[in-house]
């Protein structure tokens, strides 16, 4: 079976159909959630400003609840969720503040969401969609196609699905 070793790749693959796309407006809207120090999740939408092999970007202001919580738990979890592609990504991992991070001038500054795990979900039809899991392991991403239909390129093959 082939599979992309590497999320990044994955990643960049599915956003730039997903930009191409009529039907989705905003494709770097993506769902941010945190947790309290002592565990109390909150979720809102918020926009990925970039990424690359380092994380996945934003920018928050720091005394919003987000910026709150990252300070006293700096973990992530980010949901995007392109419908008319059926497409589902989920990046879990840690919370950084961009190095020489300058506020803006509405007191925004950017966060970095270095992941440690990965999941692409992609609905073929009503019966079988294709799942992939990776996670980084010792420095390096392995990944484990938990379900997949298209044997052949569970990820990448939309065979079963009409444009
Ligand atoms: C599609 C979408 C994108 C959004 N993007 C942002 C964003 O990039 N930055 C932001 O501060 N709020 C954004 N919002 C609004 C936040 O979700 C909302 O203000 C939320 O209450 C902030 O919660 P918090 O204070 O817990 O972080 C967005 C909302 C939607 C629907």
């Amino acid at each position: 079976m082939t599979t992309i070793q590497d999320p990044f790749k994955l990643f960049s693959l599915w956003y730039e159909e997903a930009k191409a796309d009529d039907k989705i407006n905003d494709a770097n809207a993506m769902n941010l959630a945190t947790s309290s120090w002592n565990g109390v999740p909150s979720n809102r939408m918020t926009l990925l400003d970039s990424f690359n092999n380092e994380g996945f970007t934003f920018y928050s202001d720091p005394q919003s609840r987000r910026g709150e919580e990252l300070s006293d738990n700096p973990r992530a979890s980010l949901c995007f969720s392109w419908d008319s592609l059926k497409r589902q990504i989920r990046v879990e991992g840690n919370v950084v503040l961009v190095d020489n991070n300058k506020e803006t001038p509405n007191g925004s500054v950017l966060y970095n969401v270095v992941p440690t795990n990965v999941e692409f979900w992609q609905q073929n039809d009503s019966e079988s969609y294709d799942k992939i899991f990776y996670r980084l392991e010792n420095s390096k991403w392995e990944n484990e196609v938990v379900d997949a239909q298209n044997a052949e390129n569970p990820l990448i093959g939309r065979s079963k699905i009409s444009a």
